[in-house]
C-alpha cells in the first residue's frame, strides 16, 4: 500500500517529511531526480518526459499514487500527463491545489463560483518556470476573485540548497524578496510555491516581515492527501516498503538530505 513521492531533488523531502508525520503507518517511496535538478530552468517538454520517467520509475516500486512534490512539474507537466499520458488505474496528484483551497477558504472539491476571500495581496515565490506556466494564478482565478498576486522567479535558490549552500541559498532569498516588494510593498500572504524553500523559510519570514503569513506546503498536501485515500483507497498500491531513490549521486545526495532536514536520511541509486 505505498504511495510515491517525486521531486526534482530534495525539495519533496519538506512534504515526505510532513506525510509521514501525518500518517505514520503509509509506506512512502521517495524519488528525488537529483541527477537533472533543478527543474526550473528547464522547458516545459524537457519537464514532462524527466517527471514521466520518474513517475515510471514509483510504479515500479508498487506505487500507484504518486504525488507530485514540485511545483515546478505540478505547473509544467502534470496537465499534460493528466490529459495524454496517464493509464487509467494509476493517479498522479500535484501540489498546487491544496495550497490554493487553503488560501481561499475553500474545502476539497468545492467547485462553486470564484468569490471574494479575505486575502488581497499575495506574493507568489516560485521557480522561473513554475512563474512562466502562470498555472498558480489560473488555479487562482477558477475560485477567487480581486487577489492581486506578484509572482517572483527566485533563480538559484534550489541550486544553492542542492548544493548544501545555506549561506548563498538565503543570501539569494533576501534579495529576491526585496525585488519582489519594490513591485509589491506590502504583500499580506506569501506562497512558498517550490517544495525547496521551506528548509529556508525562516530566511523568507525574516525578509518578508513578521506580519505577512507565510503559506508553504507540506502540511496542506499531508492532509489533502489523508482525505483523498479515505475517498480513493484502491489507489494504494501494492509496495509495503518505505525507501529513498536518487538518481544522483546517493552518498552525496544522503549527506545533503541528512544536512537540511536535520535527521539521517540513506538514500539508495534509483
Ligand atoms: N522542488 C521543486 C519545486 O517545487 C524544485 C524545482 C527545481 O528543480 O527547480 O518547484
Amino acid at each position: 500500500m505505498a504511495v510515491g513521492v517525486f521531486d526534482s531533488g530534495l525539495g519533496g523531502l519538506t512534504v515526505l517529511d510532513a506525510i509521514a508525520a501525518h500518517s505514520p503507518e503509509l509506506p512512502l517511496v521517495y524519488l528525488g531526480d537529483n541527477k537533472h535538478t533543478p527543474y526550473g530552468v528547464r522547458d516545459a517538454d524537457d519537464i514532462f518526459n524527466l517527471t514521466c520517467a520518474g513517475v515510471t520509475r514509483l510504479w515500479e516500486e508498487g506505487c500507484d499514487l504518486v504525488i507530485l512534490a514540485c511545483n515546478t512539474a505540478s505547473a509544467a507537466a502534470l496537465k499534460r500527463m493528466q490529459e495524454t499520458w496517464l493509464p487509467k488505474d494509476k493517479r498522479v496528484l500535484g501540489v498546487f491545489v491544496p495550497m490554493i483551497e487553503a488560501l481561499t477558504e475553500r474545502r476539497w472539491g468545492d467547485n462553486s463560483p470564484p468569490r471574494e476571500v479575505e486575502v488581497k495581496h499575495v506574493a507568489l515565490f516560485a521557480t522561473p518556470a513554475t512563474v512562466a506556466s502562470r498555472a498558480f494564478q489560473r488555479e487562482l482565478a477558477f475560485r477567487a476573485i480581486g487577489v492581486d498576486v506578484e509572482a517572483q522567479p527566485c533563480g538559484g535558490v534550489v541550486d544553492a540548497i542542492e548544493q548544501g549552500d545555506e549561506i548563498l541559498a538565503e543570501a539569494l532569498v533576501a534579495s529576491h524578496v526585496e525585488a519582489l516588494k519594490r513591485r509589491m510593498p506590502h504583500p499580506e500572504a506569501a506562497i512558498l510555491g517550490c517544495t525547496h524553500y521551506p528548509l529556508v523559510q525562516a530566511a523568507f519570514q525574516k525578509a518578508l516581515g513578521p506580519d505577512v503569513k507565510v503559506y508553504s506546503q507540506a502540511q496542506l498536501v499531508a492532509e489533502s492527501l489523508e482525505d483523498y485515500l479515505k475517498r480513493r483507497p484502491e489507489f494504494l498500491g501494492e509496495g509495503t516498503q518505505s525507501r529513498y531513490l536518487t538518481t544522483g549521486d546517493p552518498e552525496r545526495v544522503s549527506g545533503k538530505a541528512t544536512q537540511f532536514l536535520r535527521h539521517s536520511i540513506r538514500f539508495e541509486s534509483a
